[in-house]
């Protein structure tokens, strides 16, 4: 069941203990503790941020399957000094999925500290600054990835943050801009020397959006150049991408964003796999169709029904992706307008198909 407390905060789900508490550091020392700041993570498994998916549901789901740390979708600093309502509501946090942490854009020092101050207000342990957004209308704005070729100003907008709150504040960037200008390296030590505790590197530039190959050398390097805690993100897709990113950069940690998408046990995966060699099944049917149940149940707790159904239609094909029919599936599920027609069809697929069948996505390595 899910638990609410009187002012309708989140803060337990289905009674299961977060499995994150019960890992122990692995005798190879592949999942020692990552401090950022005052923030101690039990090792360096962590949720990249995402616009439209990482919201306090999908964020919930993920703690429980071994994150150590999950980070909300981007929240612009400039609706937030606007005072929008709708804006606000993205800072909210549950003491249950704590440590989270919250990532705003913005181009001012002025709405940086001040969303800052907000994000901390709200009670997130973290602040993340998002350098890495290739959107147009993020780049128009002078904020996401366009700072990366401004690092007088980006630097000056981190001071502004890190100034204005007590909590860690972290930065989340890309390669650089294009081939021609890589330059996170250097951007990383301007950062480390007003104050930001960790960042985490997309090794990739603007320009490539999200093709072409991750550059495990550029994350590599960022590593070597600062002593504060780096995360290594970008195709990391199940146990072994995790090992190879660790393996090839000597990052303190890997940083998830498409393969948790449908797959919240990735973190469980690449935990265990880590800590002993082992690599565990992909969970069955059953257990796919169950997480895209409490999934929807969650949403729906947090934005009510109407707004619930509408955002399922996005995940719930990447929970049943791999299963005999499921093209069909897809079909049906991006119609559902309530919570009764998706309980439907999650019935009628277990009704049709054994629960126990697991499929192998294809992407996890
Ligand atoms: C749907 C979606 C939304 C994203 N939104 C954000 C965001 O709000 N902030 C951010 O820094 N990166 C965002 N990203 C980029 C991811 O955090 C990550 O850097 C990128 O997907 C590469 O990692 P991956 O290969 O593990 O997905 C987003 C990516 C996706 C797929």
């Amino acid at each position: 069941m899910v638990l609410s407390s009187g002012n309708g905060v989140i803060t337990q789900i289905n009674d299961a203990p977060v499995r994150n508490e019960q890992v122990q550091p692995d005798v190879e020392g592949r999942l020692k503790p990552v401090h950022i700041g005052n923030v101690r993570l039990q090792h360096g498994v962590v949720l990249a941020p995402m616009a439209g998916v990482c919201n306090l549901a999908f964020r919930l789901l993920c703690r429980e399957q071994g994150a150590s740390l999950v980070c909300s979708e981007f929240v612009s600093a400039k609706a937030l000094r606007h005072g929008s309502k709708k804006t606000r509501q993205m800072l909210r946090v549950s003491p249950a999925e704590s440590p989270v942490s919250i990532q705003i854009f913005g181009s001012t020092e002025e709405d940086v500290a001040y969303a800052a101050r907000l994000v901390e207000e709200a009670g997130a342990d973290i602040v993340d600054f998002n350098m890495g957004c290739p959107v147009p209308k993020v780049l128009k704005a002078e904020a996401g990835a366009a700072l990366m070729r401004t690092p007088d100003r980006a630097q000056r907008l981190l001071k502004a943050m890190v100034d204005a709150v007590s909590i860690p504040v972290t930065v989340k960037m890309r390669a650089g801009w294009d081939d021609e200008s890589i330059n996170v390296v250097d951007l990383a030590r301007r950062f480390e020397d007003v104050g930001v505790q960790a960042v985490a590197v997309h090794g990739r530039t603007r320009a490539q959006m999200r093709q072409g190959r991750v550059d495990h050398g550029i994350i590599a390097a960022v590593k070597e150049a600062v002593s504060i805690p780096v995360f290594g993100n970008g195709d990391v897709f199940g146990p072994e991408d995790a090992e190879r990113m660790l393996q090839n950069t000597g990052v303190d940690g890997v940083m998830i964003g498409r393969g948790a998408l449908g797959n919240p046990w990735i973190f469980a995966r690449i935990v265990h796999y880590l800590r002993t060699g082992e690599i565990l099944p992909h969970p069955t049917l059953g257990e796919r169709v169950a997480m895209a149940r409490r999934h929807l149940h969650l949403l729906a707790e947090l934005k009510g029904e109407p707004v619930a159904a509408k955002e399922m239609r996005q995940h719930a094909p990447y929970y049943l992706k791999g299963f005999p029919g499921a093209a069909q599936l897809r079909h049906r599920l991006v119609r559902c307008d309530t919570v009764a027609e998706y309980e439907a069809v999650f019935d009628e697929l277990l009704g049709t198909l054994d629960p126990d069948m697991i499929p192998e996505p294809s992407r996890d390595k």
